[in-house]
């Protein structure tokens, strides 16, 4: 690891450029797939497609494709210097993110049931994503992200942590009412029902955006923060799509739910 980042970066200095030009690029792409998703949905899940690739098995896909933003942290940190993580709020905000990832690739591909296989466009895209993302977000908080010891006291970090807490649950429990729909071996869609889904269609997506808001604003790093706005631009483009798919495809489908924020849109 060593090795191949001294192969990388001549030195610390172009190292730190390139991890900021890396968050300030996710912005610029968070524009671009705005735009694309004005015209397109993500191709997986209830809108997968044989266009986008042959398909992948949706277990595999999910655990493959969410395994870097959680390998690459591991090596980063035990197999290369991370000279910031004797730091109280560096190790908390790692550990955030960790435990997200640990969740999202060990946990949440394993108990699917009878989701769609993912177009191999869709999965290599993901892949992609979570090298891209896992290496920035790590490698500056453990290398480079400087805090004041006072910082985990801070309205910020309490407020951000909060929110990322509350919006990982929010996140966790949802995708769990969403997988007890289906009996195993059904494939079908059900109208979700219980926790935030009496307000909203697309709960999971709101607990997701709310934990990576939170973690931006514990951080307050251009890098989580683009990242935060990546998630918030795609899952709210399918949250809208899910909501317009629900009310066409129920009839009784609840009229007063909302697609991702509750009493508003
Ligand atoms: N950070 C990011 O940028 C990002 C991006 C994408 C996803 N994610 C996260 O990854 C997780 C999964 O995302 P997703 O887009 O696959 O979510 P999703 O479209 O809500 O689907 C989640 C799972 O529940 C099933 N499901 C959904 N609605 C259902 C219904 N009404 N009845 C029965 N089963 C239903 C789906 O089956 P089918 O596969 O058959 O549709 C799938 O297995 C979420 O927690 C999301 O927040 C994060």
């Amino acid at each position: 690891m060593d090795a191949l980042l001294s192969w990388l970066w001549s030195s610390e200095e172009e190292e730190l450029k390139m991890l900021d030009f890396m968050a300030y690029f996710m912005v610029f792409m968070a524009v671009c797939t705005f735009l694309s998703l004005l015209f397109q949905n993500v191709p997986y899940g209830r809108y997968a497609s044989s266009k986008y690739g042959f398909p992948v098995n949706v277990k595999l896909a999910w655990f493959v494709q969410e395994l870097p933003s959680l390998l690459l942290p591991l090596c980063l940190m035990f197999w290369e210097s991370s000279a910031k993580m004797s730091q109280l709020p560096n190790q908390l905000l790692v550990t955030m993110f960790l435990c997200h990832y640990f969740q999202r690739t060990l946990i949440y591909p394993f108990v699917i049931r009878g989701g769609k296989s993912t177009p191999f466009v869709s999965f290599a895209l993901a892949f992609v994503f979570c090298i891209y993302n896992g290496y920035m977000q790590v490698r500056y908080l453990s290398h480079y992200a400087e805090y004041p010891a006072y910082w985990v006291t801070h309205p910020y970090f309490i407020v951000g942590s909060a929110l990322w807490l509350t919006g990982w649950l929010l996140n966790i429990h949802s995708d769990h009412i969403l997988r007890n729909l289906r009996k195993p071996g059904e494939t079908g869609y059900k109208i979700p029902r219980g926790g935030m889904f009496e307000y909203v269609s697309a709960a999971n997506f709101l607990g997701e955006i709310t934990e990576w808001t939170g973690f931006a604003v514990a951080a307050q790093s251009v890098h989580s923060a683009a990242f935060a706005l990546f998630t918030t631009v795609v899952l709210s483009s399918r949250a809208v799509a899910h909501h317009k798919w629900y009310l066409t495809k129920f009839e009784d489908y609840p009229k007063s739910r909302k697609a991702l924020i509750p009493f508003v849109l």
